[in-house]
C-alpha cells in the first residue's frame, strides 16, 4: 500500500498541521500509567516541530465526556513544549490556536467532550478544519473507528499518514505473505470481534492458538465445564472450527475457586471454579511452537492479565523475547508484558494498534486509510 507520507511532503514552514494521534492511554489517580503511544508519536511531532509547521495535536481518550488529556498533557509536556487548548470553540481557544507561532505546538482536549467526534458529523469536522491546511492520520490505533476527526476531516483538508502509520501499515502487511510456519496467538475476550480472524487465520496460518477468555467459549462449545468463567454466548455457525486440525486451544488452565488458585487439566474445571490463566503445559507447548515458527503474531493475554493472573502472558513474552521469528505483538495488555520484560529484540514489532491491529488484520484496510486513500 503506498500511502502519502507527510514526511515527504514538501514546505510545511508555517503551515498549520492538524496531526490526529491516539492518546488514549491508560491513567491511573491522575497520572499516566502507560506512555507507549505517546513515546511512539514523539519523533512525528518533532519531525513537524523541526519544519516550522504549526501543530494542532488531537485525539481522543477513553469513552466518557469526562475523560480527559490533561495528564497526558502533563506526559507530552516532559518532552515537547506545548499549550493544552481546553475548549477549541470558545473565544480563548481559537486566539490560542490562531497565535501558534511556526514551530508551535497545541494539544485540544479530548475530542469526544463532542458529541459530534463519535457521531461523525461533519459539521464537527469542519469546525475543526478550520484551523488547518493540512491533515496527519497518526492515529492507527483509532483508524478502524470511522469518528469525525479520523473519518470526515479527512476529506475537507490534503491529507498524508504519519511515519509511524506507515510503519504499522508496512509491518502489519507482512501477516499476508508470511514465512512458514506461522503460528497466530490470540487471547484476551471479545469472541465475536475476533472470530472472523480466527476463521481467515485458520486458512492461512499454520497453526492458530487461541488462549484467554476466547478458549472459554470453545470449551463450552465442545461441552466442557467452564464453572464460572468469562465467556460468550454468541457462537452460531463456529462450531465447524472445532474439527479444524490448526485450531489449539489450552490443555489446563489456572482456576480460582472454593479450593484456592490452582492448576487444573481442561477437562477437570469444576462448576465453582473460575478459569484465569493458561497453564503451565500449556506453555510449555506454546514455548516449543515458538521455537519452531518463523513468523508470529500475538493479540491478547492469556489470562486475566489486569487481575494479576499473568504468568502464561509473560512466559509467552519472555519466549518470543528469545525467538528469532519475525513477530508482530498488538494490543494493550499484550504490549504491556512486553514492556515489562523490557524485550528488546529487534525482530519483535510492537503495534500501537489493539482493535485497529485486528480489523487491519482481517480486512487489509480500515476506514481511517479509506477516507484518505478513497479520496
Ligand atoms: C484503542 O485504544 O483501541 C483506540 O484508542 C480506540 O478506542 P475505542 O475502542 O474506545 O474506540
Amino acid at each position: 500500500m503506498n500511502l502519502p507520507n507527510i514526511t515527504e511532503a514538501k514546505d510545511l514552514k508555517g503551515k498549520r498541521v492538524l496531526l490526529r494521534v491516539d492518546f488514549n492511554v491508560p491513567v491511573k489517580e491522575g497520572v499516566v500509567s502507560d506512555d507507549f503511544r505517546i513515546r511512539k508519536t514523539i519523533p512525528t511531532i518533532r519531525f513537524l516541530k523541526n519544519t516550522g509547521a504549526r501543530v494542532i495535536i488531537l485525539s481522543h481518550i477513553g469513552r466518557e465526556k469526562t475523560d480527559t488529556l490533561r495528564p497526558v498533557s502533563e506526559k507530552l509536556g516532559q518532552s515537547i513544549s506545548h499549550v493544552f487548548v481546553e475548549d477549541f470553540e470558545s473565544e480563548e481557544g481559537r486566539k490560542l490556536l490562531n497565535s501558534l507561532d511556526n514551530g508551535e505546538i497545541a494539544l485540544i482536549e479530548n475530542l469526544r467532550k463532542w458529541d459530534g467526534e463519535k457521531n461523525s458529523d461533519k459539521k464537527f469536522a469542519e469546525s475543526i478544519a478550520v484551523f488547518g491546511d493540512i491533515f496527519v492520520n497518526e492515529a492507527f490505533a483509532v483508524s478502524h473507528r470511522k469518528d469525525a476527526s479520523v473519518f470526515e476531516l479527512p476529506k475537507l483538508l490534503p491529507s498524508y499518514f504519519g511515519p509511524l502509520f506507515a510503519e504499522e501499515v508496512q509491518n502489519l502487511s507482512r501477516a499476508f505473505k508470511t514465512e512458514h510456519p506461522f503460528l497466530f496467538i490470540l487471547g484476551g475476550a471479545k469472541f465475536e470481534t475476533k472470530m472472523p480472524l480466527i476463521e481467515k487465520y485458520l486458512d492461512t496460518a499454520d497453526m492458530v492458538f487461541v488462549g484467554g477468555a476466547l478458549a472459554n467459549t470453545f470449551y463450552k462449545m465442545k461441552g466442557c465445564e467452564i464453572g464460572t468463567s468469562v465467556c460468550d454466548e454468541t457462537t452460531v455457525g463456529m462450531e465447524s472450527l472445532l474439527d479444524n486440525k490448526k485450531l489449539l486451544l489450552p490443555l489446563d488452565v489456572v482456576v480460582d475457586g472454593p479450593s484456592g488458585k490452582i492448576v487444573r487439566s481442561r477437562n477437570e474445571v469444576l462448576s465453582a471454579e473460575k478459569i484465569e490463566d493458561d497453564g503451565p503445559e500449556t506453555v510449555k507447548m506454546l514455548e516449543d511452537l515458538i521455537s519452531k515458527a518463523k513468523f508470529i503474531l500475538w493479540n491478547g493475554p492469556l489470562g486475566y492479565y489486569e487481575g494479576g493472573f499473568d504468568d502464561a502472558t509473560l512466559a509467552v513474552a519472555s519466549a518470543l523475547s528469545k525467538s528469532s521469528a519475525e513477530v508482530i505483538v498488538g494490543g494493550g495488555d499484550t504490549v504491556a508484558a512486553i514492556e515489562r520484560l523490557e524485550i528488546k529484540n529487534p525482530n519483535i514489532f510492537v503495534s500501537t494498534g489493539g482493535g485497529a491491529m485486528l480489523d487491519f488484520l482481517s480486512s487489509g484496510t480500515l476506514p481511517g486509510i479509506d477516507a484518505i486513500m478513497k479520496k
